[in-house]
C-alpha cells in the first residue's frame, strides 16, 4: 500500500519504518527541519534499539522517504497515519493543535479519496473534529472526496518500540467503515500472522482505550510506590511484597515495581488529560488523583532521602547520578525522575556528577549553565561519575549499571553510600562490602561513618 506518516517523532518513525519493511511505500512527512535533515541523510535523531538500521535499510531500498511538505506525502496516499504530539496544556488538557493543524492541512490538499488514521493519543471525540475539519476544507474547495477517519492508538513501549510495533498484544481499530476497517486489518496482516490480535471498535472507544491502558499501568505504579512508603514504616522490605503479590496472576509481575517515580511523554500526560477530560464531564476521579498526587511525590524522594542522610547539610556534597532517560533503552527525558533530583541538588548547592547511556546531550541542552560552571559534570563513564562521590543514586536501571565492580565504586568514592531508584541492588550484597544502602521501601542496610558537613 501507499502509506503517509505524518510526523518523524517517537511513534511516528517506528510506524512509517516498519510499514516500509513489510513491502509498503511509505512518505514519511516532517516539519522540523533540522531533524528532517538528519532523517534524510539517513541518520536517527532518537535512540531506539534497532531503529537505526532499519531506517537506513528502508531508505537504501527507496521503500520509505522523508519530506517537508505534506502535500507530497499524501498526493498518492490510500492511508495517511496522524503521529504528531499532544502534549499537555497549562490546564492538563492535550493539546490538540497539531493534530487539528494537520487536519485543516488535509482539507486544503487531499484530491482524491484517502483513510486517515490517527495514531496520536487524543481525548474521546477527536476523530470527529478531525474529520469535520478535512471536511469544512475539502467543501470550501468544492470538492466531493471520500475521506474516512478511524482511529489507531499506538501502545509501542520506547526502548522495545520496534519490537511492539513488529509483534503487538493488540491493534486496536476504531472505524465506523467497513471498507476502511478492511483496508487497516490487511495492512496489519503482516504483524499479527499467528494470533488474530486486531480489536475492532468504534473510535471513541479506541481513543478511550488508550487512556485506560496508561491510567491502568500507572496506577500500578503509583500503587505500589504508595505501599512501599508504608513498608519502609514497618520494616519490610517491598521487594519481598512484590515476589508475594506478583506470582498472583490476578495481579501479574509486571509494573508492580517500586520505585522513584514514572516519567516519560505518555503516563503523566495522559493521566493528567484524562483527569482534565474528566472534569469537563464534571465526573469525579478520586483514584487518578491519588495516583497523580503519588508520582510527584515520588519523584522528591531520593532528595528527602539524601537530605536527611547528610544530617540536612547538602550544600558542597558531591553526588554521583547512573542513569538520567526517564527509563532504559531510550534518550527521552520527558518527566523524568532525574530532572527532579538533578534541580533539586543543584538548587541545595550539591554538585552532581551524571551519567547515561544515550541522554547525556539532552541533559546538557537542559542544564547549560550548571554545566559551564562545573555544578553538574556529564561524563560517559560511571566510574568517573563516583569517583570522589558523597553518594551515588541510581535513577534508571540501564543493564550496564545492574552489576557493577562494587569493590572498585567503594575504592573511589568518598563515603560508600548507594541510594537505589529502582531497587535493582541486593543490600544484603552491598553491606558486607562496606557500603550503606537506601532503596525505595526498603529497610537500610549496612553501616558508614558519615557525618554531617
Ligand atoms: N513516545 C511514545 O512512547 C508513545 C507511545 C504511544 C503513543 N504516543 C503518542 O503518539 C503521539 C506522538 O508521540 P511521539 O512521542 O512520537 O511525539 P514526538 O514529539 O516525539 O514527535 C512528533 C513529531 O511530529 C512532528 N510534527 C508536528 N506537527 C507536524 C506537522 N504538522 N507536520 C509534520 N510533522 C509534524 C514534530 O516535529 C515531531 O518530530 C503522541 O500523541 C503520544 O502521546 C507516544
Amino acid at each position: 500500500m501507499r502509506l503517509c506518516v505524518i510526523g518523524a517523532g517517537y511513534v511516528g518513525l517506528v510506524t512509517a519504518a516498519c510499514f516500509a519493511e513489510m513491502g509498503n511505500q511509505v512518505v514519511c512527512v516532517e516539519r522540523d527541519r533540522q531533524r528532517l535533515a538528519r532523517l534524510q541523510r539517513g541518520e536517527c535523531p532518537i535512540h531506539e534499539p534497532g531503529l537505526d538500521a532499519l531506517l537506513k535499510a528502508q531508505l537504501a531500498s527507496g521503500q520509505l522517504s522523508f519530506t517537508e511538505a505534506l502535500e507530497n506525502g499524501v498526493a498518492q496516499a490510500d492511508v495517511a497515519f496522524i503521529a504528531v504530539g499532544t502534549p499537555s496544556q497549562e490546564d492538563g488538557s492535550a493539546d490538540l493543535g497539531h493534530v487539528l493543524a494537520v487536519a485543516d492541512a488535509l482539507g486544503q490538499l487531499l484530491v482524491r479519496p484517502c483513510l486517515v488514521v490517527n495514531k496520536s493519543t487524543v481525548p474521546v471525540g477527536t476523530c470527529e473534529q478531525v474529520a469535520w475539519r478535512i471536511l469544512q476544507g475539502l467543501k470550501a474547495r468544492g470538492l466531493k472526496v471520500s475521506v474516512t477517519v478511524a482511529s489507531n492508538p499506538e501502545f509501542l513501549k520506547e526502548g522495545s518500540a520496534i519490537d511492539d510495533f513488529m509483534r503487538p498484544d493488540r491493534i486496536v481499530l476504531g472505524c465506523d467503515d467497513p471498507h476502511a476497517t478492511a483496508l487497516l486489518q490487511r495492512l496489519y496482516t503482516p504483524f499479527v500472522r499467528n494470533h488474530d490480535r486486531v480489536l475492532l471498535m468504534t473510535p471513541r472507544a479506541a481513543e478511550f482505550s488508550k487512556y485506560a491502558a496508561n491510567a491502568f499501568l500507572a496506577t500500578k505504579i503509583s500503587f505500589i510506590n504508595e505501599l512501599a512508603g508504608l513498608c519502609a514504616r514497618l520494616d519490610v522490605d517491598i521487594e519481598q511484597v512484590r515476589r508475594g503479590i506478583g506470582s498472583d496472576t490476578r495481579i501479574g509481575t509486571h509494573f508492580i515495581y517500586a520505585g522513584c517515580g514514572y516519567g516519560g511523554s505518555c503516563f503523566p500526560k495522559d493521566v493528567r488529560a484524562l483527569i482534565h477530560t474528566a472534569r469537563a464531564a464534571d465526573y469525579p476521579t478520586a483514584i487518578l488523583d491519588a495516583v497523580q498526587a503519588r508520582n510527584a511525590l515520588q519523584k522528591t524522594l531520593l532528595f528527602q532521602a539524601l537530605v536527611q542522610h547528610f544530617g540536612g547539610f547538602v550544600q558542597g556534597r558531591v553526588v554521583g547520578l547512573w542513569g538520567l532517560a526517564f527509563k532504559p533503552g531510550t534518550d527521552d527525558l520527558r518527566e523524568a525522575p532525574s530532572l527532579v533530583l538533578i534541580e533539586a541538588l543543584l538548587a541545595a548547592g550539591a554538585r552532581v556528577q551524571a551519567t547515561d547511556p544515550a541522554a547525556l546531550e539532552g541533559v546538557a541542552q537542559r542544564y547549560p549553565e550548571a554545566v559551564a560552571s562545573g555544578r553538574l559534570r556529564l561524563s560517559g563513564n560511571p566510574y568517573g561519575c563516583a569517583e570522589g562521590a558523597d553518594a551515588l543514586v541510581l535513577v534508571t536501571e540501564w543493564k550496564q549499571y545492574r552489576q557493577p565492580d562494587w569493590p572498585r565504586l567503594r575504592g573511589l568514592m568518598r563515603m560508600p553510600v548507594v541510594f537505589d531508584g529502582r531497587n535493582i541492588y541486593d543490600p544484603g550484597e552491598l553491606s558486607p562490602l562496606g557500603f550503606l544502602y537506601h532503596g525505595i521501601g526498603r529497610p537500610v542496610a549496612g553501616h558508614c561513618k558519615v557525618t554531617a558537613a
